[in-house]
């Protein structure tokens, strides 16, 4: 299967959220097939992360360490024409932004731990953050077949949540879904070979989901190096016909 739909020849990948976890997983994944030209691996401290610089003694040229605040316009801003430098289209870009218990941002149980704060940083980082990057790579997502995928959560369905809690992080993640569900209208008129994704990458081992790992039934907890290969498997076999979707690690549609 080639690494998106309809690709014909080398891809230009970025994916921001590099520098652990999932993200990490992916990187490391994409960069051992040969299709992957170029690799921009993007997170605040890509330049300073042991294991993003591991990667690089490993790929040379073909992986680039990008230092980008996501949820700062300028910051993306800049992370785009710097890009634009040296690239003039992306095959392929994967958000891995998220958070769920870090940085003020907490899974409540109940809406008397929801706060403002709380709301605040979770929406920035699991919502804006993901589209303002959409939104300044555009640019770079134009011409030929593009697949811009973020990774939501299946607790960002509305339909299925059934448990309640998590306040902050199911509702951020069902702004996401909107968002580029709404991109990948917008997107289909400039590009009709484009494809946005919204996906679940099924519960994984991650400093993300630590806290919460108790909950989880035996044999149900991905290794990182799993999921990726799932979130690979999804973008190249979801295309411009299935733009707009939110769609699991086993290739399940899931409802709104
Ligand atoms: N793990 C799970 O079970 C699970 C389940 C469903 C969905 N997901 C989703 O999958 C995605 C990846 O999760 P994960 O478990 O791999 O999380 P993780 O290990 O905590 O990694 C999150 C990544 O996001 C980056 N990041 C966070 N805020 C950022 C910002 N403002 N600017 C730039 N980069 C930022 C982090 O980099 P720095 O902090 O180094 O900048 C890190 O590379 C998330 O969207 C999560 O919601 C995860």
């Amino acid at each position: 299967m080639s690494l998106i739909p309809n690709l014909n020849g080398h891809a230009n990948v970025l994916v921001a959220g590099a520098s652990r976890g999932i993200g990490l997983a992916l990187c490391t994944a994409l960069l051992a097939r040969d299709e992957v030209a170029r690799l921009w691996a993007v997170s605040r401290n890509a330049k300073g992360n042991d294991d993003l610089a591991t990667l690089a003694r490993q790929h040379g040229e073909r992986l680039v360490l990008m230092d980008c605040d996501a949820r700062d316009e300028r910051s993306l801003a800049t992370l785009a024409t710097e890009l634009g430098h040296t690239c003039d289209h992306l095959h392929l870009v994967i958000s891995t932004l998220g958070i769920l218990h870090q940085e003020g941002a907490k899974a409540e149980k109940s809406l008397a731990q929801l706060d403002l704060a709380g709301l605040q940083v979770s929406f920035a980082t699991n919502a804006f953050a993901p589209i303002l990057l959409l939104k300044h790579l555009l640019p770079l997502l134009r011409k030929e077949p593009a697949t811009y995928a973020a990774l939501s959560a299946r607790v960002g369905s509305i339909g299925d949540n059934r448990l309640g809690g998590w306040y902050s992080y199911r509702a951020s993640k069902a702004a996401l879904n909107q968002l580029l569900h709404t991109a990948s209208i917008e997107l289909r008129r400039l590009n009709p070979a484009s494809t946005v994704l919204a996906l679940h990458p099924g519960t994984t081992d991650t400093a993300l989901s630590r806290p919460f790992q108790g909950n989880v039934p035996a044999g149900k907890l991905f290794d990182p190096a799993f999921a990726a290969q799932c979130v690979i498997e999804q973008v190249g076999r979801l295309g411009p016909a299935d733009s707009g979707g939110f769609w699991a690690w086993d290739g399940r549609a899931i409802e709104w």
